[in-house]
């Protein structure tokens, strides 16, 4: 005791009664991010999975982690082409074992000549690879009917999520009601409520319609661009098309709408394609916002400013844990893109393996390679359409269950159905000081092991709740998973009726 009061007197004296860095002297704006994705819902299904190692008896014996879009992490086994040319990049003496088919070989010497050192372990450029650029130049011009893309204006990135945290980064200004505003979905992806959070600008949410299938209005930008004029200055309008977490796919009509808006208001746009691949429903077809914008012709397709980004973590390959991704900026003032580049390169480069997988998603094995017939048909098609049937499958049996709708799923990896809660219940969730729906989730894990994250999460219209279930689980596990949800939802009503 005395020896504790000599030191804390020695700590006063030398002013370090308290630690520097400490909550209320840390950055205010780092307190402020929240990610739903990973927050406490996660935690949870983190302790009971340790609980259950540990023999704890639960209700359930294995936690589904149907809470984030990572296909592998569900089951789904890697695509072989991919792999094969990465194994061979990261361990080059493979180039003489027969066990490799010649055009994942010629792949991976094809990248090793264009990095330095021919090592995958130099620091690439900070755009990326080079080659790798102009790979995806060519994607994407196949992708748009054969619209230009200049390599020129394409950076890889960390995942998409890095490139779009930059690109945020060079919008964000201003203080006071000169603050920087972006216009983002509600629900949204928590990665740009987290963002904008981090760099204190401020989100303006603009609402899709539920009853219109998660539709995106223009009539809703306007009001939210109104309103958000009174108190910042709205310089950005984010597109997530598909959607994540509602799976909608925007129709042409729609983007041309909001390519018309984005210019008359003067807004950067930010589309963020990573989901372009995962389209399921007949009668929806992927445009991208730069094919759409440059059809449009003058002035829209000179003039309008657009970064729109794409990932390997989605699609049919899910390599999240690789991290790779770009984003192709349009129309981007020359000294800003130079700014951005200064950016980029104060982080040297993105991952080179994560920068190898976009190179073999955006030119697969073509039909006279030797690995064509497995990639695509065995393996890029068989995924897709497993997520096509898991889609319609979500949606079917949701919406069989009393008190709770699901829109259709039209693409992404999502549901996002509404649930009907009872009063009672959301009293109850109210004096637990929990948002209705994450006390529901909450109930859902501890009873059932099933790991879904709140609408609250994403953002949601006051009064209403909502859950994003992933539509990843293996076919045979998750009508299991939908009826169980579903019964959980009626026991659930009951008791708090
Ligand atoms: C809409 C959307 N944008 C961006 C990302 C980030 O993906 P990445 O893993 O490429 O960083 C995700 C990930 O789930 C997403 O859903």
């Amino acid at each position: 005791m005395a020896l504790r009061a000599v030191e804390h007197s020695q700590e006063a004296a030398n002013g370090l009664k308290e630690k520097v860095l400490t909550l209320d002297s840390m950055n205010p704006c780092v307190r402020r991010v929240e990610y739903a994705v990973r927050g406490p819902i996660v935690q949870r299904a983190l302790e009971l999975e340790q609980e259950l190692r540990q023999g704890v008896k639960k209700p359930f014996t294995e936690v589904i982690r149907a809470n984030i879009g990572d296909a592998q992490a569900m089951g789904q086994i890697p695509i072989t082409f991919p792999r094969q040319v990465l194994a061979l990049c990261v361990h080059p003496d493979l180039l003489n074992s027969p066990d490799f088919p010649d055009d994942a070989k010629r792949r991976a010497e094809r990248i090793l000549q264009a990095c330095g050192g021919h090592s995958l372990g130099a620091y690439s450029i900070s755009a990326g690879v080079q080659m790798i650029r102009e790979d995806v130049a060519r994607y994407i011009e196949r992708r748009d009917g054969g619209i230009p893309a200049d390599p020129n204006n394409i950076f890889l990135s960390t995942g998409a999520s890095d490139a779009i945290v930059t690109v945020l980064k060079l919008l964000v200004t201003g203080e006071g009601r000169t603050r920087t505003g972006v216009l983002i979905p509600t629900p949204q992806y928590p990665l740009y409520s987290a963002a904008l959070a981090e760099f204190n600008a401020v989100q303006v949410d603009y609402y899709l319609d539920e009853e219109r299938a998660w539709a995106l209005d223009v009539a809703e930008l306007r009001r939210a661009l109104r309103q958000a004029r009174d108190h910042c200055r709205p310089r950005a309008l984010c597109v997530i098309n598909p959607g994540n977490p509602t799976g909608q796919v925007q129709t042409r009509a729609c983007i041309e709408d909001v390519i018309r808006f984005a210019f008359e208001e003067r807004l950067f746009l930010l589309a963020d394609e990573v989901y372009q691949d995962n389209v399921y429903a007949e009668g929806s077809q992927f445009h991208s916002f730069k094919k759409v914008l440059t059809e449009m012709g003058p002035p829209y397709a000179a003039r309008q400013e657009l970064a729109s980004f794409h990932s390997i973590s989605k699609g049919f390959m899910g390599e999240c844990g690789f991290r790779g991704g770009y984003v192709e900026v349009v129309n981007m003032d020359a000294a800003v893109k130079q700014q951005m580049q200064k950016l980029r390169s104060v982080r040297l480069c993105p991952p080179t393996p994560g920068q190898v997988l976009l190179d073999v998603a955006v030119s697969p094995p073509a039909p006279s390679d030797p690995s064509f017939a497995q990639f695509q048909a065995q393996e890029r098609r068989a995924v897709l359409a497993e997520l096509a049937a898991k889609a319609k499958l979500t949606e079917q049996v949701f919406n069989e269950a009393p008190g709770i709708r699901c829109n259709p799923v039209q693409g992404a990896m999502y549901s996002f159905p509404r649930m009907e809660l009872p009063p009672r219940a959301v009293q109850r969730a109210q004096e637990l000081g929990l948002a209705p729906d994450m006390f529901f989730c909450l109930r859902l894990l501890e009873e059932t092991g099933i790991c879904v994250v709140p609408g609250s999460g994403f953002g949601q219209r006051e009064g209403t709740y909502h859950f994003r279930m992933t539509i990843l689980p293996p076919m045979e596990k998750l009508r299991p998973l939908l009826e169980k949800l579903s019964q959980f939802h009626a026991k659930f009503t009951c008791e708090y009726s």
